[in-house]
C-alpha cells in the first residue's frame, strides 16, 4: 500500500527557486528537479525510448541482465529504498530477484505523488513484497525508509538512472555522503552512472532529431508560465546542449533570441534577458568506470562490484557501507 504525505509547500519553494535563479547577476539557472512536472515526467518518457538516448535502455539492459547476480551479493535479509522511483519498471527485475528468495519491503521515494502510484500500479502485483511509498525529498524519504525497516534488516539503496550525473560532482559526493550517514555498515547502495563518450553521440543524445529533448527543456518555461503566472514566449527561446570538457558534462540552456523582459508575477519578478543570454537549466555529468572506485571512497563506500553494458556505456555500481 501507498501511504503519501502532503507536501504543502512545494509550490512556495518552485517561485522561490525561480525567482533566485532568474535574478542572479552572472548565468541565469533554473533548477533541473522542476522540469519533472506531468508533461516532463511524459516528455522524459518518450526520450528514454529515442534512438539518440541510449542511457535508459542501458540501465534497463544491465539491470535485466545482471539481477541475480546483484541480489546475490546483498547481506539478508533486506529492504530496497529506492530514490526517484520513476514508474518503477526497472526495479521489477531486482524486486523479483529478492522477492525468491525473501518477503520483503520497498520503499520508494519520490516528490511526485502521480509517480509513485504509477510504481504502485507496476509493481503491486510482485507477491512477498510490499509497498510503502514516500512523498518527499531523497534524504528525508530515505531516513524515514529506513526508520520503518524492520529491526536487523539491512537497507538496499538504489539511485538509479544516472541521475547523480544531475548533480555537479562535489555536490554529488556530498549528497552519497549524506546517504551514507543514513545508512548502517553493510547497507547497499546502486549506483547508475552514465559513462564518457564520443562527443558527437553526448550532443545527438541531449539534442535530438525530433526535438523531443528541447520541448522537454522548453517546459520549464512553459511550467513558469502555467504555475506561476509567468509570460514567457516559448518561441522566443531556443535549446541549446553543449560539452564542458573541463566538467565532463553536457550542458542544456535556454538561449534568449532577442532582448525581451519577462514578468513572473508569482516568483514576484521581473526578468530582462539580453539576445544570446542563456538560462543554465541542467548538467549531466559523464564518468569513468575507475574513478567510481575513488568516488565510493570518498562517501563513505566501498565499491564492491560494478556491471557495465556493452552497447552504451552505462555502470551500475555495488557500494557498500564501511
Ligand atoms: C534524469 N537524467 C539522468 C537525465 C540525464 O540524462 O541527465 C535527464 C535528461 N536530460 C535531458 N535528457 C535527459
Amino acid at each position: 500500500m501507498i501511504l503519501p504525505a502532503i507536501t504543502p509547500n512545494a509550490s512556495y519553494e518552485f517561485a522561490e527557486d525561480v525567482r533566485a535563479g532568474l535574478s542572479r547577476s552572472g548565468q541565469k539557472e533554473l533548477p533541473s528537479k522542476y522540469f519533472y512536472d506531468g508533461v516532463g515526467s511524459a516528455l522524459f518518457e518518450v526520450i528514454s525510448h529515442l534512438p539518440e538516448y541510449g542511457l535508459t535502455r542501458a540501465d534497463e539492459r544491465v539491470l535485466r541482465r545482471y539481477a541475480h547476480e546483484i541480489v546475490d551479493r546483498l547481506p539478508s535479509p533486506v529492504a530496497v529504498a529506492e530514490l526517484g522511483s520513476g514508474s518503477g519498471k526497472k526495479t521489477r527485475w531486482l524486486l523479483e530477484a529478492i522477492a525468491r528468495r525473501q518477503r520483503t519491503s520497498y520503499y520508494p521515494v519520490e516528490i511526485s505523488r502521480a509517480a509513485l502510484e504509477m510504481c504502485r500500479r507496476e509493481l503491486g502485483d510482485i507477491d512477498s513484497i510490499s509497498i510503502v511509498g514516500f512523498e518527499n525529498e531523497y534524504l528525508e524519504g530515505l531516513a524515514k525508509a529506513a526508520a520503518h525497516r524492520k529491526p536487523g534488516q539491512h537497507l538496499f539503496v538504489l539511485f538509479l538512472g544516472s541521475t547523480i550525473g544531475n548533480f555537479d560532482r562535489p555536490a554529488g559526493i556530498r549528497f552519497l555522503s549524506q546517504v551514507r550517514r543514513i545508512l548502517g555498515a553493510g547497507d547497499c547502495l546502486l549506483l547508475g552512472t552514465d559513462l564518457e563518450k564520443p562527443k558527437s553521440q553526448l550532443l545527438a543524445a541531449y539534442d535530438d532529431e525530433l526535438g523531443v529533448t528541447a520541448a522537454f527543456n522548453l517546459n520549464l518555461l512553459a511550467r513558469i508560465n502555467r504555475e506561476l503566472e509567468g509570460n514567457f514566449d516559448l518561441s522566443q527561446f531556443l535549446h541549446v546542449a553543449k560539452l564542458n570538457r573541463a566538467e565532463r558534462s553536457v550542458e542544456m540552456h535556454l538561449l534568449s533570441k532577442k532582448r525581451q523582459i519577462v514578468r513572473i508575477p508569482a516568483a514576484g519578478i521581473q526578468v530582462e534577458f539580453r539576445k544570446g543570454e542563456t538560462i543554465w537549466t541542467e548538467s549531466s555529468h559523464k564518468y569513468s568506470a575507475k574513478e567510481m572506485f575513488q568516488i565510493a571512497e570518498e562517501a563513505g563506500f566501498r565499491c564492491e562490484a560494478q556491471w557495465i553494458d556493452a552497447e552504451w556505456p552505462f555502470a551500475e555500481n555495488l557500494f557498500v557501507g564501511k
